[in-house]
């Protein structure tokens, strides 16, 4: 048990855990993608308010949403933690990189990047998740099926100019974060393999530019009535 105690209490620890904490949350970012691009079909909403309904609804995927909320806080306090740790050890040179090369600007970033995709994760839940659990939306019956409007809530948002370029402009960020982040938590777990870098790189960086782009493609077609 103390092996344990002192992992996660070292540096490496610390990036472990980070890494396994953003490989929970990149696994998400793909299942919620795939949710939400239900929003682009064009038939009232149905088949997003039923998916709403049962994600909010089920049990098994309630708990994993704690563990998801516990996810973020713990990569979050932890970032804070090891960039102040690197701070205090290499002078004010901010997010710190392992490897000896010349660093990508994403990866100097990272933290800045963080901040901007916590904001965005605030506000979000605020004005969509907060709704569906605690607010009091309009519901909708489809053939007896009762289940809450969510996508008339998401997609009134959606037709707001101000509010789609503040979306777009996150899931740059997103992507950003993401550029560096996904090949550098298979750093952290000591994944890398000269044989395996290379994939690792490249799925990472069509990672971060695909999916923040579907994400961002959601409020850019609900504004331009571009649903099919
Ligand atoms: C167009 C883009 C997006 C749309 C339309 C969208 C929509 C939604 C909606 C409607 C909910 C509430 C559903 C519910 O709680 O049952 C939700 C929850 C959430 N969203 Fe998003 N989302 C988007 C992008 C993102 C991104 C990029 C992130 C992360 C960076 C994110 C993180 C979350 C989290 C953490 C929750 C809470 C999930 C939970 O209950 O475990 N979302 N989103």
């Amino acid at each position: 048990m103390k092996w344990f105690t002192q992992l996660f209490s070292s540096t490496l620890g610390y990036k472990v855990l980070m890494a396994l904490t953003g490989l929970f949350l990149i696994s998400f970012l793909a299942v919620h993608l795939a949710g939400n691009l239900q929003l682009l079909k064009d038939d009232g909403g149905k088949a997003f308010n039923i998916y709403a309904e049962f994600m909010s609804t089920n049990p098994l995927i309630q708990t994993v949403s704690k563990g998801n909320f516990i996810f973020i806080l713990i990569h979050v306090i932890w970032s804070i933690i090891l960039s102040r740790r690197n701070r205090a050890a290499r002078g004010p040179e901010g997010y710190a990189v392992s490897s000896g090369k010349s660093s990508h600007w994403t990866s100097r970033n990272m933290g800045i990047l963080g901040t901007i995709v916590l904001v965005f994760i605030v506000i979000h839940l605020k004005d969509f998740w907060y709704q569906m659990h605690y607010g009091a939306l309009p519901t909708q019956d489809y053939d007896g099926y009762i289940v809450r409007n969510l996508s008339a809530l998401v997609t009134d948002w959606f037709h707001i100019g101000w509010y789609v370029v503040l979306y777009v402009l996150c899931m740059c960020a997103v992507g950003f974060h993401l550029w560096h982040g996904f090949a550098s938590a298979f750093q952290s777990l000591g994944l890398n393999h000269l044989k395996y870098n290379g994939l690792i790189a490249f799925v990472g960086r069509a990672f971060a530019i695909v999916v923040p782009a579907l994400y961002a493609l959601i409020p850019g077609m609900i504004y331009f009535g571009l649903t099919f």
